[in-house]
Formats: C-alpha cells, sequence, structure tokens
C-alpha cells in the first residue's frame, strides 16, 4: 500500500497518543492536556491509543484528577496488528509513540507512518532501531510525505540542542565539546525500567548495529579544525563543573553524528514542504551560525562512589547483556543488577517531582582560526554551557515530545515534507530551544575563559 500525504486533509485527530498507559505514556498525555484548546495552541483535538482500553481510561482518570476526565476519545490499536495501526494513520496528522522497547515494538508503527504519510514522533534512545528505520524508511517517507523523527525525549534534544547552542557561542572554531551529565535529586530515585530493559537488549543489538553501518553508503563527515578528539582517561575529575565522569555509551552521540552527516550533506539545512523567502532566509542563517564538532557524553557525579556505582551496572549490562540467559537474570532481576537505580515498579511521583538533571557542554576551540593555519594544533579557549532541567524521564520528555508535536502540527511548511530524520536536523532552526526555556528546560553560558596551558 502506497499513499502520499495530502497536508491540507483534515482527518479527526491533530495527533494520537500511542501507548499512553505506559509509565512515559501517561506523563505525555498530562502534558497534551496542558495545551489543548488553549490560545494559540494548534492543538484542537487528541486521542489516546493502545491495546488495553481499561487501563487507557485509568490513564485519563489519573491524568485530570481531581477533575472528572474530559471526552478524550480512547482508539485500540496494537503494534502486533499493522491493519489497526493504518486505521489509526487515517485517524490523525501525527503520532506520538510512546511504545518501547522500540526495537521490540516500534517497526510497525514507522512502517505505518511511513506507507500512509502520517507524520510521526517518538522518545525513542535506541540507535540500533533508529538507524535501521533510517535505512529500511527514509526512501518510502520522502515518497509518501511522512516525516519520521525519533528521540525526540531526553534522548537526545538536550544534546542536539545543547552542543549547537555551545557550538553557536564561538567566534572562532570549535574542535571538540564534551557534554557531563548530572542527574540529581534530594531522594534516591529510580530509573525508567523501560529504558534499563532497552539497554539490555541493546548490548545484545551492538553487532547488528556494527553490520548494518557497515553494509550502507557512507555518509558525509563534517570537516572539523584541529586534532582529532584525545582518549582521555577512563574517569575524570572535571574541575571546572566539580564533578567526576565516566564515558557513557549513550544514543546521543549517535545522534549527533547522524544530524551533522545530515548537515554536512546539507550545509543549509533541510528545506521545508513550502517556506516562504523569508523564512529560507532564516533557516539558512542559523545553520551558518552551527559549528561542528567531535562529541561525547559522559555521566557524571558529585563523587566518585557514585561513578563505581555507574560503571558497575555498565559492567553487569555489558557482560550479562551479551548471553541469553544472562539477559534473563538482567531482566527479571532489575534491582538486583542495577544497584536499586532501576525497579519494576517505577518511580513514584514525589521521586519525579524531586529529580532534575544537568547537562554541562565543555567546549574545547580555538580563539582564532589563524592559529590553526600556523600549526597550532592545541585548543587555547574553553567556553561552558548547560542546560538544565526537571526528571528526565517523565517530565523533560514529556516537554520536549509535546514542543516537537506543535512545531509539527503549526508550522509544518517549514519542516522537510517527508523522510526518516534527526530532531537537530529538522528542529534546530525552529523556535524549539525558545519553546523549552518557557517550559522549564533553561539553557545557559556560563564561562568564556582562556585554557591554562
Ligand atoms: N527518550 C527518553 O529519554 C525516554 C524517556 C522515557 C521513556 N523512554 C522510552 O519510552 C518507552 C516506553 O517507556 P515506559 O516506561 O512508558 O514503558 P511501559 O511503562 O512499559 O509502557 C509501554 C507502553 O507500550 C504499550 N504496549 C506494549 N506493547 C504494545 C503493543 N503490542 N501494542 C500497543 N501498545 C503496546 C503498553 O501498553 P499496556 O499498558 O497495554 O501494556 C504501554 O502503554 C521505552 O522504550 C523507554 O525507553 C525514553
Amino acid at each position: 500500500m502506497q499513499e502520499e500525504q495530502d497536508h491540507s486533509r483534515s482527518p479527526p485527530y491533530d495527533l494520537v497518543i500511542l501507548g499512553a498507559s505506559g509509565f512515559t505514556g501517561k506523563y505525555v498525555v498530562q502534558e497534551a492536556l496542558r495545551f489543548l484548546n488553549t490560545p494559540s495552541s494548534p492543538l484542537k483535538s487528541f486521542a489516546l491509543a493502545g491495546r488495553n482500553l481499561t487501563k487507557l481510561t485509568q490513564t485519563l482518570e489519573w491524568a485530570t484528577r481531581p477533575n472528572p476526565p474530559p471526552p478524550i476519545p480512547i482508539l485500540t490499536a496494537d503494534t502486533t496488528d499493522p491493519p489497526s495501526l493504518h486505521r489509526l494513520c487515517a485517524q490523525t496528522k501525527l503520532i506520538l509513540n510512546c511504545v518501547g522497547p522500540f526495537r521490540l515494538y516500534g517497526e510497525p508503527v514507522v512502517a505505518a507512518c511511513a506507507e500512509t504519510g502520517c507524520d510521526y514522533l517518538d522518545i525513542c534512545g535506541e540507535p540500533e532501531f533508529m538507524e535501521r528505520m533510517e535505512a529500511k524508511y527514509h526512501e518510502k517517507a520522502v515518497e509518501t510525505g511522512s516525516l519520521v523523527i525519533s528521540a525526540c525525549g531526553f534522548d537526545s534534544v538536550p544534546a542536539e540542542l545543547g552542543l549547537m547552542f555551545n557550538s553557536r557561542q564561538w567566534i572562532g572554531p570549535v574542535n571538540r565539546v564534551e557534554a557531563y551529565l548530572s542527574l540529581e535529586s534530594d531522594k534516591r530515585v529510580v530509573g525508567n525500567l523501560a529504558t534499563y530493559e532497552s539497554a539490555v537488549l541493546g548490548v545484545a543489538n551492538a553487532d547488528q548495529l556494527q553490520d548494518l553501518r557497515r553494509s550502507r553508503p557512507k555518509r558525509a563527515r563534517p570537516a572539523i579544525p584541529g586534532p582529532p578528539p584525545p582518549k582521555g582517561p577512563t574517569i575524570e575529575h572535571q574541575k571546572n563543573i566539580g564533578l567526576w565522569a565516566v564515558k557513557l555509551p549513550s544514543a546521543d552521540s549517535a545522534v549527533v553524528r547522524r544530524t551533522l552527516a545530515t548537515l554536512t550533506e546539507n550545509p543549509h539545512g533541510l528545506p521545508g514542504l513550502n517556506e516562504s523567502a523569508e523564512q529560507i532566509e532564516k533557516r539558512k542563517a542559523f545553520w551558518s551560525t552551527v559549528k561542528p564538532a567531535h562529541f561525547g557524553v559522559k555521566l557524571s557525579s558529585k563523587s566518585l562512589l557514585g561513578i563505581f556505582r555507574f560503571m558497575t551496572v555498565g559492567i553487569f549490562i555489558g557482560l550479562l547483556g551479551r548471553f541469553d540467559f544472562g539477559r534473563w537474570l538482567l531482566l527479571k532481576f532489575p534491582s538486583v543488577f542495577s544497584l536499586g537505580w532501576f525497579k519494576k515498579k517505577g518511580p513514584s511521583e514525589d521521586e519525579v517531582r524531586s529529580a532534575s538533571f544537568k547537562m554541562w557542554f565543555i567546549g574545547h576551540g580555538f580563539s582564532d582560526i589563524s592559529l590553526i593555519s600556523q600549526g597550532n594544533s592545541k585548543p587555547d579557549m574553553e567556553i561552558v554551557t548547560r542546560v538544565m532541567g526537571p526528571e528526565i524521564g517523565y517530565v523533560t520528555t514529556p516537554i520536549i515530545l509535546l514542543q516537537c508535536a506543535l512545531i509539527v502540527l503549526n508550522q509544518r511548511a517549514n519542516l522537510p515534507k517527508g523522510g526518516v530524520y534527526t530532531p537537530g536536523i529538522v528542529f534546530g532552526p525552529t523556535d524549539l530551544q525558545e519553546r523549552l526555556q518557557q517550559n522549564g528546560i533553561s539553557f545557559d553560558v556560563i564561562s568564556k575563559n582562556a585554557k591554562s596551558a
């Protein structure tokens, strides 16, 4: 089946939240309700979707309590039943997919959207899934006019916009930006179990990801001035932010790398479906200020003990995740193997409220381009910026997903007609950063200094 999206069509719902009954889905519903039919919001109608009507009804009650639930329609759809997904696509402009782990359940949803021309956003943090969807469905999505964008949550929007924010502070060339993620709370917060499951399954899929990358045409690489990134120690103490850090094999670096590849192939960014001349100039002007840099993410903690805890969990997942029996153990006893970090029951609402994140971006670059041509390969300047916000999984992720959705709904003409893309390349030139700032996620310049020799 092949359909081209008619962008003037008016399906009954602006968006549908699929997997609304999940831990994250229910917070996405709560966030969507904040924007439903408010002045100037493009969100005039939405529906919940999933496979269990009772749970979906309870979700709606939870999201609106103590008030009685408004008349939000509930639709049935199961990812194992493609016709139900096609029916869903016919009823909406946009699907927000919260059904994970995505490598298990995501593909039929992307396939249905790419085939029908329906737009699609998700909160995936699994590089193998995202790159496989790009390889399999990009052409089809371009053809039908379906915009498919994964990683529209904490993975990987703060990293994508945070890197751009840092790189745009430079007058001279930037060479590399290291992001240091610090999760903070006055309580001990339980992490998102599905994210732990994704990490476990990700170890099993690591070889497939390498095979996929080897089998597809090589992507363009940006020309980054200065030396390649140094290997650096396994554990690092960053004095200027007072944190210990260890390298994190996160989705963020993989997503950022794809954004930079697309930007290298399209130096003015991606043309919109129906942009005005003014918008074209605005987009080009934005991308002319973004300077590609080497990028990596580290998990940080105020204490060295915290770092050892991260490393121990990483070693358990890395070693046991390779074998069927090991994976079974990891998935059966998450609390044991994550040292209490992830639990089947998930965090309480109090824990969610008490948590927050800071993502520090330390950029290393040159005060002047002439330094590089003089053969001076050591960066002489450092710019520190920070993205900061509330709890990552259930507060920040729904905020980001909803703001991306609102942009798709009211700025569709400025976005690419269709294709499978990263959030950075699509939303970079839009007002996403300002919108996040208005909703509690801040972007700040902390310091600009000469580096000590
Ligand atoms: N990007 C980020 O930073 C970020 C943040 C948070 C979460 N996530 C990701 O979001 C995903 C969901 O997390 P979660 O904690 O909400 O998981 P969850 O609580 O397990 O929820 C999963 C949802 O998927 C639904 N579902 C499962 N199988 C389905 C099927 N065959 N057809 C239709 N619906 C189905 C479930 O419905 P039932 O209620 O019927 O079981 C439930 O609504 C995970 O992959 C997680 O890693 C990412």
